[in-house]
């Protein structure tokens, strides 16, 4: 395979390729208006295969070239006037659960049309990725895309070293930076609840355009930075204080939501902190488990009725996987 180094090399169809999902510990909502946020990928992905074809599809769907919002922005956006194509996507990662399934699948996607076309440097497929999740969402920040597109933890609008790139929306730029995995495991517990990113977005913008908006996105601000600097450090207990403080902050403007607050109360007696994570009002909250009790934290929320997990960290982005279709 030919193309660029740190990027997805030049390979024609029929092409795999696997993207993970993400975890935000801090700053989401905040992080679309321009605060800090730190994020990882998780070790849940999605997987597709692409082969050139009569008519396209999704799984078999020949509809769904039209009525899948993300599938039909990438086509518009990275495969004009190019030949039909047969998508088989299959994932691992709950579906409007707050942990990115809708970035992994374009950056997957979004993997295998590049490679096709001559391949792309990373930092482009996350531009890339980023204008498809928001040509389909019409809202939202480049946090999840770039998440799924790098691997491992990164932060977005915090600190000067270690950039990755930046991301646009012809109005406003993310810095998307390299940050230090602290070696922990985190449990997940989805509510099944489904909710949709772009109301909660705009739900928040609309808390954040009242009178004392600017003073509750400087809180968002403060606890996010602290929240990183603690990881940075591994500072469990800072971490924990901060995950605590940012999940206050997520209830004043409007996002947790009851079965948010069960789950939460449910993993207390095996967890330092827990937190909303994603877009909310719905979706999952992501806990600090005391170390030694990941798998106590799992039952506790199982048994609350969560989809539970411990998840670690993907190392690796979005990338090809084989040739094969
Ligand atoms: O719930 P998710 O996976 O769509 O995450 C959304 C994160 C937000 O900050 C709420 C929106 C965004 O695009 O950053």
């Amino acid at each position: 395979m030919s193309g660029p180094s740190d990027g997805i090399a030049a390979h024609p169809l029929p092409l795999s390729a696997r993207a993970p999902g993400k975890c935000i510990l801090f700053g989401e909502h905040a992080v679309v208006h321009g605060a800090p946020e730190l994020l990882f990928a998780i070790d849940l992905d999605t997987q597709m295969s692409v082969r050139p074809a009569e008519s396209s599809s999704l799984n078999g769907d020949p509809a769904a070239a039209v009525t899948h919002p993300y599938l039909r922005a990438a086509l518009e956006r990275c495969w004009t006037a190019d030949v039909p194509l047969h998508v088989r996507a299959v994932s691992r990662i709950p579906k409007a659960a707050g942990l990115g399934s809708s970035a992994a699948f374009v950056a997957a996607l979004g993997a295998v049309l590049a490679a096709a076309r001559g391949g792309i440097a990373r930092s482009e497929l996350a531009q890339r990725s980023f204008d498809v999740e928001r040509g389909a969402q019409g809202v939202g920040s480049p946090g999840d895309t770039s998440a799924s597109v790098a691997g491992g933890y990164i932060t977005i609008n915090s600190g000067s070293a270690d950039l990755l790139w930046e991301v646009s929306d012809g109005l406003q730029r993310w810095a998307v930076r390299r940050a230090s995995d602290p070696g922990w495991t985190w449990v997940i517990a989805y509510s099944g609840i489904p909710r949709s990113t772009a109301d909660a977005v705009r739900a928040v913008g609309t808390r954040l355009a009242q009178a004392d908006g600017p003073e509750l996105l400087e809180k968002f601000r403060r606890v996010a930075e602290a929240g990183i600097r603690a990881v940075a450090s591994e500072d469990r207990i800072g971490t924990a204080t901060a995950m605590n403080e940012n999940h206050e902050l997520l209830v004043e403007a409007g996002v947790s939501h009851p079965r948010l607050e069960e789950l939460i109360r449910a993993a207390a007696p095996a967890a330092l902190a827990s937190k909303l994570t994603g877009a909310g009002a719905g979706g999952s909250i992501v806990t600090m488990p005391v170390p030694g009790k990941e798998a106590e934290c799992v039952r506790r929320l199982a048994r609350a009725g969560g989809l539970a997990f411990a998840v670690r960290p993907a190392r690796h982005g979005a990338g090809l996987l084989s040739s094969g279709g």
